[in-house]
């Protein structure tokens, strides 16, 4: 069976490694990939910001089965128009993916079928902001609309900085057509989960939830990433909450679009924050988390083809996934000025040493690959994955590993999972 991989980061790389591992699997390609992916697949190039790109790539190949990393392509109908053309392909159509594309469909949504989330104002205009600031109390959250790559959220002190910001997105100045519309949000104390399962449209098969570290800083300071590591354990939620979390997000999320017409297939991943309230949708996303899908597929004991598959014929069921109870990690190497303005192009080192300690896997984010070596191209670099039976050896290796690569200006933040280990 031959498989397309669409997209060129992390992620992309750990579902080529985990892909590569069914029986069924002949062959991958990865469009375009990057520099690492092309030790495992072939690297194929296409344009995810062009429909009729892909659209020609996939004829060129006919592959048995598409699977879409990023967001853009499935936002630009990718899974409409290959499953038109008789490709099957994994994920939700456009209509279904404005759970992640517009956050004001993804609040009416929720409102509409009273799943848990933070109180909100949607506005059009500077006039609108300024009625709804005094409706809220301080810090406010001010999100763009539409699809931003992680800079479309302003954790606001105040009103003051509430409405520049809000103002800020609504002229366009600052995000394009994304702000052009912008929701004003509670903002809510707790820790961040990263909730996700697949499903078929109908039914839904979990997957073990993780944590991400959003932050640049270490003790969560500085800016805000796609992402700077993330780890998963066999209690970061009990069969529980796991049972909460089905009953009243992702199943009522999947049986409301199903009822509204845009059926919900593929990967929906519930960004939740843990309140004292209880769980509270923060975002969705309709796609594999970046880097929360390195940790998650390490633990991954079954065929994810298999689960794949199943969600496009409509049979997915509870126990597709079979999961190992050892912790995994995931420490992300950033580039020197990430999240701000980086360079490219330096020569990364000691990637064999790294990846030759036990239950180390180096999953590439932003690499290319020149005569041999590896060089850096994005600001997210290496995704250094460990799995172990106890979250302190999997970190403990993790950093490790790390310590092994160098690159110019490499950075990354020394306190992962820290959250786990202190309530040990
Ligand atoms: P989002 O793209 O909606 O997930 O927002 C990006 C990040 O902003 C989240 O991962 C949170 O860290 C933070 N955030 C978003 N919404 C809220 C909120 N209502 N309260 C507190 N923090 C939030
Ligand atoms: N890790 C956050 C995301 O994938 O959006």
């Amino acid at each position: 069976m031959k498989i397309l991989v669409m997209g060129s980061g992390g992620r992309e790389h750990a579902l080529v490694w985990k892909l590569r591992q069914s029986p069924r699997v002949t062959k991958i390609y990865c469009a375009p990939g990057n520099g690492g992916i092309a030790d495992e697949a072939e690297c194929v190039p296409v344009d995810v910001k062009s429909l009729d790109s892909m659209v020609e790539l996939a004829n060129h190949i006919q592959p048995d089965l598409t699977v879409v990393g990023p967001e853009l392509p499935l936002m630009l109908g990718v899974v409409d128009e290959f499953t038109r053309r008789g490709w099957r392909t994994f994920g939700p159509t456009r209509a279904a993916a404005q759970l992640e594309t517009s956050k004001s469909f993804a609040k009416e949504f929720l409102q509409r079928h009273r799943i848990p989330t933070a109180h909100y104002a949607i506005c059009d205009s500077a006039e609108q902001v300024r009625d709804a600031l005094p409706h809220f109390h301080t810090p406010i959250v001010v999100k763009a609309d539409g699809l931003a790559a992680g800079k479309g959220v302003v954790i606001a002190k105040n009103k003051d900085e509430a409405s520049t910001a809000a103002n800020e997105m609504l002229s366009g100045r600052m995000l394009g057509e994304a702000g052009s519309r912008v929701v004003l949000e509670e903002f809510l104390e707790g820790d961040e989960l990263s909730f996700l399962v697949v499903s078929d449209g109908e039914r839904v098969a979990p997957l073990v939830a993780a944590q991400d570290h959003k932050r640049v800083g270490d003790g969560d300071t500085g800016p805000n990433t796609g992402g700077m590591g993330a780890y998963t354990t066999r209690d970061i939620v009990d069969d529980q909450m796991r049972e909460w979390l089905l009953a009243h997000i992702a199943r009522p999320v999947v049986a409301g679009m199903k009822a509204e017409g845009a059926e919900y297939k593929g990967v929906l991943y519930c960004g939740l924050m843990m309140t004292a309230r209880g769980p509270m949708v923060l975002e969705f996303n309709c796609r594999f988390g970046d880097p929360e899908t390195q940790p998650i597929l390490m633990r991954l004991e079954s065929d994810l083809v298999e689960a794949m598959e199943a969600s496009i014929d409509g049979r997915t069921s509870d126990g597709d996934f079979k999961w190992s109870n050892d912790a995994a990690v995931c420490v992300v190497m950033a580039s020197g000025g990430y999240p701000g303005s980086y360079e490219v192009g330096k020569k990364i080192t000691g990637l064999g040493d790294a990846g030759k300690l036990e239950g180390v896997k180096v999953f590439h984010s932003g690499t290319s690959k020149c005569e041999g070596a590896f060089y850096t191209s994005g600001g997210r670099v290496l995704g250094v994955t460990t799995r172990a039976a106890e979250l302190q050896t999997a970190l403990q290796r993790a950093y490790e590993a790390c310590a092994k690569i160098s690159f110019d200006g490499a950075h990354y933040r020394k306190d992962i999972a820290a959250r786990a280990l202190r309530k040990k």
